[in-house]
């Protein structure tokens, strides 16, 4: 059996992405398609740099095109991260392919070291990332960083974000003292933060991840509905206490039509550094049974350890400061199954938009 181009794209054509649901072609992901006798030479460009089932494609598109007749395939890989339609021309954030929001379970339960800890591990596969802290009482991602300078604006106009870790950062700390943010009302503190959504010079970025406040009150609430976010990733314990708040979350979210990426167990069982037992310090295992009952992707687990509360008060993140560490990979898996679950937002038929949304969106 010979095989030529025009046979290889056909077999290219029942090669899906597992994910995505859709074949490689018509998602656009195949590129460069060369035959020279039976050697297949292509390349994948895949959704985004963090896929965590590049291993997976990479072996359908070999037996695909062995099956078709080749007998050898030769695959280079590229990316390139998507965002929803009309999402960066639209939005605040020109230049933001994807926002993804990191809330709003109760305060203590990792959200920020999960969103910095993620930042940074999007990072390091290779994606173009920033962080901003929208915590407007509470913003903890300046000391998670180990940025403290004051940032600075190059036109006068626009804030430009300091970096720190291969990740640009930003934070309502920088700029607004917590302690007189505490005595504004509701719509000052929600007004700063839209104004700082607004005016900071992102640049391009791949995923913006926004580290939001405790809770589902005014604040992420008000955010979800000004920006377009690809969607939210919930944190918890694995107690059932936390994982009420998530619930309560999840419908608020629900309600202003952001997807819902997934659920992170933070704080999941403790492992003895000395003999390592392991020890479920607040149980172990709730944040994947609540995640299938309330049909949303569970991301991973993440250990309560001695080395990311260390690595946080440092400001140096466990997966920059240890990356090969267990606990770095624990975050490095949540970071794939992130950008696996933006993909698969991105990729669906267009959202509804969100109600009293001011911006058309696409
Ligand atoms: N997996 C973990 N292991 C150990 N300490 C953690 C872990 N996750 C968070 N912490 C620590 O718990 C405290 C609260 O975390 P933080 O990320 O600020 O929570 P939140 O943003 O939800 O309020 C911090 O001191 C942080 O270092
Ligand atoms: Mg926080
Ligand atoms: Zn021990």
């Amino acid at each position: 059996m010979a095989i030529d181009k025009n046979s290889a794209l056909e077999a290219l054509k029942k090669v899906n992405d597992p994910e995505l649901h859709r074949d490689l072609v018509s998602l656009g992901m195949v590129k460069d398609l060369a035959v020279e006798g039976t050697t297949v030479s292509l390349k994948v460009e895949l959704t985004t740099p963090a896929c965590p089932l590049k291993e997976t494609i990479g072996k359908d598109v070999e037996a695909a095109l062995k099956s078709a007749g080749a007998t050898a395939v030769k695959i280079a890989w590229g990316a390139q991260v998507r965002s929803a339609p009309g999402v960066s021309s639209a939005s605040m954030t020109p230049g933001v392919k994807n926002i993804i929001l990191v809330g709003a379970g109760k305060g203590g339960v990792g959200k920020s070291t999960v969103a910095v800890n993620l930042a940074v591990a999007l990072a390091q596969l290779g994606a173009k990332v920033g962080i901003l802290d929208a915590d407007i009482y509470g913003p903890s991602v300046p000391i998670l960083t180990g940025v403290t300078e004051k940032p600075t604006s190059k036109d006068g106009k626009r804030i430009s974000p300091l970096h720190a870790h291969g990740v640009a950062v930003m934070s309502i700390g920088f700029l607004v003292d917590p302690d007189q943010a505490l005595i504004w009302r509701g719509p000052m503190a929600t007004g700063a933060l839209l104004q700082l959504l607004r005016d900071v010079d992102w640049g391009e970025l791949d995923y913006l991840v926004l580290d939001l406040p405790p809770g589902t009150g005014d604040i992420p609430l008000t955010i979800s509905q000004n920006v377009k976010a690809a969607g939210v990733v919930l944190v918890s314990t694995p107690q059932d206490v936390a994982l009420a708040d998530v619930i309560r979350a999840k419908l608020m979210f629900d309600k202003v039509s952001v997807p819902i990426l997934g659920l992170v167990e933070n704080m999941s069982a403790f492992i003895c550094p000395h003999c390592q037992t392991e020890t479920p310090i607040f149980d172990k295992g709730g944040a994947r049974d609540a995640a299938e009952k309330m049909g949303i992707r569970f991301l991973g687990e993440v250990p309560l350890d001695l080395a990311i509360r260390v690595g946080g008060d440092k400001g140096l993140p466990v997966v920059a400061g240890a990356p090969d560490s267990l606990q770095a990979k624990a975050f490095i898996e949540v970071a794939k199954q992130v950008a696996g679950s933006v993909s698969q937002q991105v990729v669906k038929a267009p959202r509804l938009p969100v109600i009293g949304q001011a911006v058309a969106r696409g």
